[in-house]
């Protein structure tokens, strides 16, 4: 696999709400980039809703829908090492178990990442304000991980505002914005005109380029592979090229 040189390493999918479809655009994209030869493996430093020991849903999605040999891969403690049973935001979920989120071992598993020569696709819990501890909020972590952000909002009615405050935030904290994806998680009642000009108005007056507009895919809920499939097929690599070393 073609290792990246030069540039951070490495992009953090974050979105504008939970639900949203982060967890299948970094599915999508690590297959993706695998594809085209980077050593792309996922990255969910913080996993609520987890509710046993192994438990990790959303790392398991993804590596079900990328559909490599889990033996090719690193080990599960490293590619989410902070989980949570409750289903909800890490501040609540780290209070209920009294247990403090463990910020040093995050970046010190996404540096041993990196040292490996792979490339971390970086999936975010919640929205961008969401707390982390009494200190931090998921973006504080994300501006410490120096990654160019994908982010993952929707088309349909109310995205303007939930967009353009993400895109405002990351900007004021100087973090790069690569990309935007549409996601539809539902079929919703938006009528097709006003979606399309959400998108273009995203676009154009958030200046940021599109990666993609995925529909909602019906008949894939059981089966990650086919979804993750689906989904990949409304990506376009190209906007990433600089990033990706191509
Ligand atoms: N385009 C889509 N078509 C069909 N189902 C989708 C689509 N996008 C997301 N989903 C489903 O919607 C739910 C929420 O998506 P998910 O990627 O888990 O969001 P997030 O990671 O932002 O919380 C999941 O069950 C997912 O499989
Ligand atoms: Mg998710």
């Amino acid at each position: 696999m073609i290792m990246t040189s030069g540039i951070s390493p490495g992009l953090f999918v974050a979105g504008t709400d939970t639900g949203v479809g982060k967890t299948l655009v970094t599915a999508a994209l690590v297959k993706l980039l695998r594809r085209n030869g980077v050593a792309a493996v996922p990255f969910k430093p913080i996993h609520t809703g987890c509710p046993h020991a192994q438990a990790a849903p959303d790392l398991d999605f993804v590596l079900a829908g990328v559909e490599e040999d889990p033996g090719s891969l690193p080990p599960r403690d490293l590619l989410a090492p902070c989980r949570f049973r409750h289903p909800c935001s890490p501040h609540l979920a780290a209070r209920l178990e009294q247990r403090a989120i463990d910020i040093a071992r995050i970046f010190d598993c996404l540096r041993r990442l990196r040292r490996g020569g792979l490339f971390p696709v970086v999936e975010g819990t919640g929205g961008l304000m969401v707390p982390v501890s009494p200190y931090y909020s998921m973006l504080d972590i994300l501006s410490a991980m120096s990654l160019p952000v994908v982010l993952v909002t929707r088309r349909s009615l109310g995205t303007l505002n939930h967009t353009f405050l993400s895109l405002a935030l990351l900007r004021q904290r100087l973090i790069r914005v690569v990309a935007v994806v549409f996601n539809a998680v539902q079929q919703d009642a938006t009528p097709e005109y006003i979606a399309r000009d959400n998108a273009r108005t995203i676009r154009e007056w958030g200046r940021v380029p599109q990666l993609g507009n995925i529909p909602f895919i019906p008949g894939c809920a059981d089966r990650p592979a086919a979804l993750v499939s689906r989904a990949a097929e409304h990506l376009d690599l190209i906007p990433l090229g600089p990033w990706i070393g191509k």
